[in-house]
């Protein structure tokens, strides 16, 4: 696997590589590096020539400093597990080397940004696009592979990929779980065996939607589900929400094409989410 530290070096790189029928796949990362983002580099490779996973923990997304600085980076890990994946490519800058001081950014995502995450993490996805398009810009890829985890984030990124007409394909990949069920996450590694254990609920019920959503009224369904978590041990919910999976709408009828429910909860300091497509 090569290594790349700046922009430049990458892009000289891959302008060598590519000819008229060679693809290119980006999966961007924050590092820690578990099953659920080595499934994006064996599905990125299965579907392009030469797969680049960018390593990144990005300072503008974050909205908590402390979450910043505790934030994993198990970096010799990381590129024995992408040696073992046989990834092609690992970008690793710096933030000086993806930031100038002074930039400003902004794009207009509309209610994606005020709902759910972009309400609880104010500035949130402005710093999320904000990279992904830098990564986009300097790797020039033809797809970019994303988890499902990050529902509200794929959706972000579409947004912005059609608003700023970037010619790069997405593609959503599914979740990946631990065999307990939780979702695989970077943060998990913080839960303590008790946490673990109390954390297993968001999936629970996610599967109690997917069982119930074709024979219960939605609104009736959400209160139910919402009721479960706020009285399980060791869950903060923070929101439960069956929406339009399209645009994350809230949904108050039946005669909705898409659907998806999307949680989010603290379990212990370990602020987890997880989601699933009902339809
Ligand atoms: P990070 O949290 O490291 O996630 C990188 C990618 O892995 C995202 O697309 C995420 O949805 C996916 N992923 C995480 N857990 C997963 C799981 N259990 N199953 C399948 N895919 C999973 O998301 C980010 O980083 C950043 O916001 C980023 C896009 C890199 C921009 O900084």
């Amino acid at each position: 696997m090569k290594i790349f530290h700046t922009r430049s070096g990458l892009s000289t790189y891959l302008n060598s590589k590519k000819t008229s029928n060679f693809s290119v796949g980006l999966v961007p990362t924050m590092g820690a590096l578990h099953n659920g983002h080595l499934s994006l580099i064996e599905i990125a490779a299965n579907q392009t020539d030469l797969v680049v996973c960018s390593i990144f923990v990005n300072p503008t997304q974050f909205t908590d400093s402390k979450d910043l600085d505790n934030y994993p980076r198990p970096i010799e890990n990381d590129i024995a597990k992408l040696e073992a994946a046989h990834c092609d490519v690992l970008f690793l800058p710096s933030v000086s080397e993806m930031y100038h001081k002074t930039e400003q950014w902004h794009i207009d995502l509309g209610d994606l940004d005020k709902r759910l995450e972009g309400k609880i993490r104010p500035g949130h996805y402005q710093g999320v696009t904000q990279i992904v398009n830098k990564l986009f810009t300097t790797v020039n890829p033809d797809k970019a592979f994303f988890g499902q985890k990050d529902y509200q984030q794929f959706l972000v990124i579409k947004k912005m990929v059609d608003q700023l007409k970037l010619d790069v394909e997405l593609i959503m990949c599914p979740i990946i779980r631990e065999q307990d069920g939780l979702a695989m996450s970077s943060r998990n590694i913080h839960l303590s065996p008790k946490e673990h254990a109390d954390a297993l609920i968001l999936n629970q019920v996610l599967k109690f939607l997917e069982e119930n959503f074709k024979t219960q009224n939605l609104i009736n369904l959400e209160k139910e589900a919402t009721k479960i978590l706020e009285s399980s041990e060791g869950i903060e919910l923070e929101y439960l929400e069956i929406c339009n999976a399209d645009n994350l709408e809230p949904v108050n009828s039946e005669d909705y094409p898409s659907l998806v429910a999307l949680v989010a909860a603290k379990v212990g300091r370990t602020r987890l989410i997880d989601n699933t497509i009902l339809r």
